[in-house]
């Protein structure tokens, strides 16, 4: 049996799994149900020397209610990260904010919460979607960043686009990107489908940013081969170490994790938390079943 088509058989058992123990391996990769213990996890984080970026599980928003839940959520957690003095972000995905059903209240949704993370010195980032929601997603972007310079993108390096529009962002001087290798599944047209293919065109884009200086650059990968590449960039580059971010998500490469803290890069943790952990899990692994075999591999590594 090859690895794919096992991923896709743990994929198609998983509604089968009583939900209780679909948490137990989710839980390693989301933060809990409320913001008091996704606060909890980034205040262990910040204790260990990482910056953090919470997400509220959530996207696709098909009505008002859930827009205006994603809303109040995302202010909360900003009083929050302002009054308890926490070195922690925000990431919103904008179909999360009613993308998928009326552009301009997501664009008004987002404005909003943009006044509030700018009163509070709150960085915001909109994470990057399927290849669906691009363009509008970049387009929102860039309307948003003639207001407010505490906004960041994501570009992914999967993307046959990626470099164009990485060109274009440090061209208008707004490329505060988080790179990583995207999530998605995407037809072969538009994105590389090979894996060295992906990690090459990760290296280059990464090189792309480092020599248009774009100090506000996010590294989110836990390739060790894509973290090597990039520190070798910095050391052969003469760039301050604290320059460039790495970002990782909760759970993932702890070890490589540490590791970075003590050489003196900066490290921020994407702690994702919320009632839709269910369905966010099961999403992510009918879209790339691949993180299914990470997600039982898990299972049986010690923590
Ligand atoms: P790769 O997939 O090769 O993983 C390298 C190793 O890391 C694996 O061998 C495995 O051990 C471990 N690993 C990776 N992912 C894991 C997981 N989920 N669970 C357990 N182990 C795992 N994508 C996107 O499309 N839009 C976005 O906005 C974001 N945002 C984002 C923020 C941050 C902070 C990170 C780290 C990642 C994202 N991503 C994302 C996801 C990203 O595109 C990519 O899918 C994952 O980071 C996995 O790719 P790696 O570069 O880590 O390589």
């Amino acid at each position: 049996m090859t690895v794919g088509y096992l991923n896709r058989a743990i994929v198609a058992a998983m509604p089968l799994i009583p939900k209780p123990l679909v948490w137990q391996f989710s839980s390693r990769y989301v933060a809990g149900t409320t913001l008091t213990e996704a606060f909890s996890v980034v205040r262990e984080l910040n204790a260990a020397g990482c910056s953090a970026t919470v997400d509220v599980l959530g996207e696709d928003s098909t009505g008002e209610a859930e827009v205006q839940a994603a809303e109040a959520l995302y202010v909360e957690a900003m009083k929050t990260i302002e009054a308890d003095s926490l070195d922690c972000g925000v990431s919103v995905k904008l179909s999360d904010m009613g993308l998928r059903y009326d552009i301009d209240r997501c664009h008004q949704a987002m404005h909003g919460l943009l006044e509030e993370a700018a009163r509070r010195s709150c960085f915001v980032r909109i994470d990057m979607e399927d290849s669906s929601v691009t363009d509008v997603t970049l387009d929102i972007y860039r309307k948003l960043r003639a207001s407010f310079d505490n906004l960041g993108i994501v570009i992914q390096s999967c993307l046959r686009r990626s470099q164009a529009d990485l060109a274009a962002l440090i061209k208008e001087g707004i490329a505060d990107v988080r790179l990583c290798k995207g999530i998605y599944i995407e037809p072969p047209a538009i994105a590389f489908t090979d894996a060295d293919e992906i990690r090459d065109a990760f290296n280059k884009l990464l090189r792309q940013i480092v020599e248009a200086d774009s100090s506000r650059a996010a590294i989110a990968t836990h390739d060790p081969t894509l973290v090597d590449y990039a520190r070798a960039l910095v050391e052969e580059s003469g760039i301050e170490r604290g320059r460039y971010q790495f970002q990782m998500l909760l759970g993932v490469a702890e070890p490589m994790r540490r590791e970075l803290v003590a050489a003196g890069y900066p490290v921020r943790v994407y702690v994702p938390f919320g009632e839709r952990w269910y369905a966010y899990s099961m999403r992510r692994l009918r879209e790339n079943p691949n993180i299914a075999g990470h997600i039982v591999g898990n299972l049986f590594k010690r923590r």
